[in-house]
């Protein structure tokens, strides 16, 4: 496992329309490390996620963010996918007429390409998966998520329930095998069959190779997703982090602890 973090992010300030959201915060996370961010409605958590995945709306008006090193605000959105980051959507687009197979392979491939603007003017080379080789690939990852095979040749989440949506995505995390995974509100409108799918699913992938960061509302999912660190977004910084007791302690206790300790600390 690599020492420096693949993700540090450093005193980010995001604002949206003229509009201070993100106000100095700071985070790292590391492959082989799930973390949860947590905190009250309107505090920010999602206004990162958006600004990590390139969201054109928000402003980064100082601070820093590295990806592997190197600094992902110069980059597209796209290369920030091909270059390992991950982002599982609340709600998902519909593409009826193109299957999750087919989706899958096409997304793989352009992970795999070199990238097509590399400076040097040179035309990328084709480096793609094999279509053999892309079906062992998927069949084997299917197994893993204790998926029907069928699934493979539907259209991409047309008329999928929502759990159906998130084994998808879950399925997309584990062709695409990114370094890093952002999941927003990924547990909202899950069931509790489908949660612990996704729960098995993250937890299956999240090994040495991936990091992932979790936000959420609800300590339920931390009872399958088991976090490695917690941490607390109030009013556009992260108020408070530890471990996964923290979690616990903001539900039986709320988030007003929390917003009182930042006062009692900004005296
Ligand atoms: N695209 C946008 N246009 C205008 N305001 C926005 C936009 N995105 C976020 N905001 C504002 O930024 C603030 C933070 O919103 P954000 O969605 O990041 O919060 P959140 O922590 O994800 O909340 P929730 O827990 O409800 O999902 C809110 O006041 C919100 O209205
Ligand atoms: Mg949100």
């Amino acid at each position: 496992m690599s020492a420096t973090p693949e993700l540090v992010i450093k005193d980010l300030h995001v604002g949206i329309e003229g509009k201070e959201i993100l106000k100095g915060l700071n985070l790292e996370v590391k492959r082989g490390e799930i973390h949860a961010l947590m905190g009250p409605n309107g505090s920010g958590k999602s206004t990162l996620a958006n600004t990590l995945m390139g969201h054109p709306k928000y402003e980064v008006t100082s601070g820093e963010i590295l990806f592997k090193g190197e600094s992902l605000l110069e980059m597209e959105a796209d290369e920030r996918s091909r270059a390992g980051l991950f982002m599982a959507f609340q709600y998902p687009v519909a593409i009826p007429g193109l299957s999750v197979a087919n989706f899958l392979r096409t997304a793989l491939n352009a992970r795999l390409a070199p990238s097509e603007n590399d400076g040097s003017g040179a035309v990328p080379k084709k480096r793609g998966i094999a279509p053999k080789e892309f079906r062992a690939l998927l069949k084997e990852k299917m197994a893993l998520l204790k998926m029907d095979e069928s699934f493979a040749g539907r259209y991409l989440n047309d008329g999928f329930s929502g759990g159906e949506k998130k084994r998808a995505e879950i399925l997309q995390m584990a062709v695409l095998k990114p370094e890093i995974a952002i999941m927003d509100e990924t547990d909202s409108g899950l069931d509790i069959d489908a949660l612990r799918i996704v729960s098995d699913g993250v937890n299956a992938l999240a090994g040495p190779g991936m990091g992932v960061l979790v936000i959420t509302h609800y300590q339920r999912i931390l009872n399958y997703i088991k976090p490695h660190k917690v941490h607390v977004m109030v009013d556009g910084r992260i108020q408070i982090s530890g471990g996964p007791e923290l979690a616990l302690q903001l539900e039986s206790r709320g988030y007003d602890w929390v917003r009182n300790g930042k006062e009692a600390v900004a005296r």
